[in-house]
This record gives C-alpha cells, sequence and structure tokens, in this order.
C-alpha cells in the first residue's frame, strides 16, 4: 500500500498525538504509599498522590496533581478536583464534591446526615450505610481553604476562595471569598484569591468598597457582603 505524502504526514501527526498521550513524564506518575488502600474503580490523575494508610473508596476520582495525607479517609462515590491537597486524618465521606484548587486541612471531618442512627428503632438491625433519602450533600467550591480541625455539617457550600479558621464548625453555606471562623462559623471579612484579608466587614447591613489585595494586587468590589472580582487572572 502506498501512502501520498499528505496521508503520510497526517498518520504520522496522528502517531506522535497518541504517543504524547501515552507517555507520562516521571514527575507526573501517581504515587501510592505501600500502606495506603486504593479501592477498586478509583481514578487518581497524573501526578497524585496518596500517603501512608490512606484509604480512598471505591469509585472515587481525584484529578490531577493531588495529595492525600497519611491516614485519610475518602468515602466511595466522591469527586475531587485537580491539585486539591488534603492533610492528614481527613475525613470525607460520601455526598462530598471538591472542586479544584481547594485545601482541606489537618484533621477535618464531612458529614451527610442531620438526624443519623446507627440502628432501626427496636435496635435489632443495623442501618445500611448506602447513602438514602437522608444523604445530604456538601460543596467545596474551588480554591477554598478549610483550616484544621473543622468540621462541615451538610445540605451546604463553601464559596469559591472562601477560607474557613481552624476549629470551626460549619452549620450554613460560606459565600465566595468570605472569611468565616468559629463554632458556628460566622463570616467576619473577605479574603483575595491568595489568602490574604482583604477587609473585615462593617457592622451594617450595606456599605460599598472597591479593594485591592496588599499581597497580589488583585481588585474586587465589596457590596454588602457580596465579593465580585475585578481582575481575576488569566
Ligand atoms: C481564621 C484566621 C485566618 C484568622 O486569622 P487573622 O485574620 O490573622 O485573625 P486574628 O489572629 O487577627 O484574630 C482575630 C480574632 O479572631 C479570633 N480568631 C482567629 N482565628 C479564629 C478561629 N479559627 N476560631 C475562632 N476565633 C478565631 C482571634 O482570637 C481574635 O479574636 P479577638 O478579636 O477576640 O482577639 C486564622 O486564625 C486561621 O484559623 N487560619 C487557618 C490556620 C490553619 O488551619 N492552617 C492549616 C494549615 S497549617
Ligand atoms: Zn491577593
Amino acid at each position: 500500500m502506498s501512502l501520498s505524502p499528505l496521508e503520510l504526514a497526517h498518520r504520522l501527526s496522528r502517531l506522535e498525538a497518541d504517543l504524547d498521550a501515552s507517555l507520562v513524564s516521571p514527575s507526573k506518575a501517581v504515587k501510592i504509599h505501600p500502606t495506603a488502600v486504593v479501592e477498586d474503580n478509583v481514578s487518581l490523575g497524573p501526578g497524585t498522590s496518596v500517603w501512608d494508610n490512606a484509604h480512598i473508596r471505591h469509585d472515587t476520582s481525584l484529578g490531577e496533581d493531588c495529595i492525600v495525607g497519611g491516614k485519610s479517609y475518602i468515602a466511595y462515590g466522591v469527586q475531587i478536583g485537580n491539585r486539591v491537597k488534603i492533610n492528614a486524618f481527613a475525613y470525607i465521606c460520601n455526598a462530598v464534591t471538591i472542586e479544584d484548587g481547594v485545601m482541606i486541612s489537618a484533621g477535618t471531618i464531612f458529614t451527610n446526615d442531620r438526624f443519623p442512627r446507627a440502628a432501626t428503632t427496636d435496635l435489632k438491625s443495623l442501618y445500611s450505610s448506602d447513602p438514602d433519602e437522608h444523604t445530604l450533600p456538601t460543596r467545596v467550591r474551588e480554591g477554598a481553604t478549610l483550616g484544621a480541625h473543622c468540621t462541615i455539617g451538610n445540605d451546604l457550600e463553601i464559596g469559591r476562595f472562601a477560607m474557613v479558621g481552624m476549629g470551626s464548625v460549619v452549620t450554613k453555606s460560606i459565600p465566595d471569598f468570605h472569611l468565616a471562623y468559629g463554632v458556628p462559623a460566622r463570616s467576619v471579612g473577605a479574603v483575595c484569591r491568595c489568602g490574604e484579608p482583604l477587609m473585615r466587614f462593617p457592622d451594617v447591613a450595606q456599605f460599598e468598597e472597591a479593594v485591592s489585595c496588599d499581597r497580589c494586587g488583585l481588585t474586587y468590589h465589596i457590596k454588602d457582603r457580596v465579593v465580585t472580582e475585578w481582575t481575576p487572572p488569566g
């Protein structure tokens, strides 16, 4: 079979593309510590590392360049984006979704059942742990940080680039770019994409300010606690 120069060039370029896709550079290899348990049908993107004694249950997916810290547990069916950092001793349950670039600090615990019981009313049968109508979702949106040892309630959302202080108990959704902490967590101000505080909210319902980050220069419009980006990167 003879090929025209055009067909030959086309086939060569397809071969090159296939080869590129099949070669993962050593720095992008998936690393799994020998003591970690990664169940069937778990998808780990290139460059993702799973540290000692972590346990990732079946049908969970993590994107590229993620870190799962030692002794952390991720339940089945959890969707995790790219470049997510999960420190040690985190507990991430079913019905949690974590978007790109999220930081989950050590000891953070998610929940998905508001009024949980172990067994039926006569205590003769154990309830199944499979999701049912009482399983409530939680979404952590891109770029957000959860400080060390947070407890995250369910049926809520942590907003984009929000920053939740260490030891907080989150019982309600936290808006984008808010700095929140405490038990229960309350919004006290706004933070930049880079994590630098932008302002403390005044004690009035209505206010409007233009602010720029002292650390990275990104600018924002803040009106009545709603933070809007003026100059998002990229
Ligand atoms: C929430 C946080 C970002 C606030 O930092 P900050 O703006 O510098 O706050 P300050 O230290 O000035 O504290 C302001 C007030 O809030 C209180 N406060 C700060 N963090 C708090 C928290 N997590 N929970 C409850 N109160 C907190 C302080 O005690 C202080 O109270 P006061 O005004 O009565 O004295 C920071 O304390 C925090 O929790 N960071 C996360 C750290 C972490 O978990 N890292 C994990 C990876 S190492
Ligand atoms: Zn900044």
